[in-house]
């Protein structure tokens, strides 16, 4: 072998072991902190917990978690996965759940001060390797960094909801986020079974919410233009991709507020007055026409017998 061959060689061999030793750096994460029981801390407690790991879930809230438990202990229970049970554990003093914690993912409402508070607190309860991911649907880590030290870190784990029918994560840096966590936070989503979706910039959206937000976009902007009816529209989507239900359903089924809002929340970052949400969606809101929920939105429902 000569002298610039082996020189490669060892480069290469220094590369896999590296990726090997960082694949492993998932391993270490044993005991994970959950901030926030509502909606969505509940399902990742769930979803980690049947992967084997030890949850810590705290709620500011002790009838949310009390409510969390009845939810995760009877979604075990449904699994046949009793044992799980003990290793999810609730706590409502902060400082006591994040105990020897080496990841922490944020899920308390979407507010951003709350959030740096949170992440402020946060850091000081836990060790200096631990990870701290904000599940948030809409602010890229970069807004809330600021409130911590080890900027190194943080970083974005944004999951999709509901986790078992949709099994991925968005998974993003900060402005100082290093290789190794982003790395740890790509080999965890693994080993929980989720695909993990690699931002390799940052993107407002995310991965996935970007590629919905430009088809919700097109869809609003078709019917409040009156360019094709909503039924036809959700049609084509049917029959183009063989999905059961075309935007507007699924539009209803978020709830229309939930969409005005995030619409609207695009709208003011790129100030760009195609992403405006129509008028004719703020109409609706206004007047509780909000989808499934309250059995009128783009189509009608109607209500569950009790
Ligand atoms: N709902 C979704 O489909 C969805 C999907 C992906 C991500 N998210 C994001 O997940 C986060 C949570 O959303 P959700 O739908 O579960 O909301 P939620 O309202 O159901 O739950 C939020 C919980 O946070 C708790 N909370 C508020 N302040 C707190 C604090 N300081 N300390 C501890 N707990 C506190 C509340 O008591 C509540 O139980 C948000 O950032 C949201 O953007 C939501």
């Amino acid at each position: 072998m000569e002298l610039n061959q082996a020189k490669d060689f060892m480069i290469i061999q220094n590369e896999i072991i590296l990726k090997k030793k960082m694949k492993n750096m998932s391993l270490n994460i044993k005991k994970i902190g959950i901030i926030g029981a509502g909606f969505m801390g509940r399902q990742i407690a769930n979803w980690a917990a049947l992967h084997n790991y030890t949850i810590h879930i705290y709620d500011i809230d002790s009838e949310v978690l009390e409510d969390a438990k009845g939810f995760i202990t009877k979604a075990l229970k449904r699994k046949h996965e009793e044992h799980v049970i003990t290793k999810v554990k609730y706590f409502n003093i902060l400082e006591s759940a994040l105990k020897d914690v080496e990841l922490v993912i944020e899920a308390v409402s979407e507010d951003l001060n709350i959030k740096k508070k949170l992440f402020s607190q946060i850091e000081d309860y836990v060790s200096e390797d631990t990870i701290i991911a904000t599940n948030s649907s809409s602010f890229p880590v970069s807004k809330i960094e600021d409130s911590v030290q080890r900027k190194e870190r943080v970083l974005n784990l944004h999951f999709y909801a509901p986790i078992n029918v949709r099994p991925m994560v968005d998974i993003m840096r900060g402005t100082q986020t290093s290789d190794e966590v982003f790395e740890t936070g790509k080999n965890w989503i693994e080993s929980i079974e989720c695909t993990p979706l690699i931002l390799k910039k940052h993107s407002f959206g995310f991965l996935f919410n970007r590629i919905w937000r430009a088809v919700k976009r097109e869809c609003l902007i078709m019917w409040a233009d009156g360019i094709a009816d909503i039924e036809n529209i959700d049609e084509a989507w049917r029959i183009f991709t063989g999905m059961p239900m075309g935007p507007f359903t699924m539009m209803d089924g978020i709830g229309l507020d939930v969409i005005y809002n995030v619409e609207s929340s695009y709208f003011k970052e790129s100030k760009d007055p195609r992403d405006r949400p129509p008028d004719k969606l703020k109409k609706m809101v206004e007047r509780s026409e909000l989808g499934l929920k309250t059995g009128k939105g783009f189509y009608t429902y109607r209500k569950k017998k009790k």
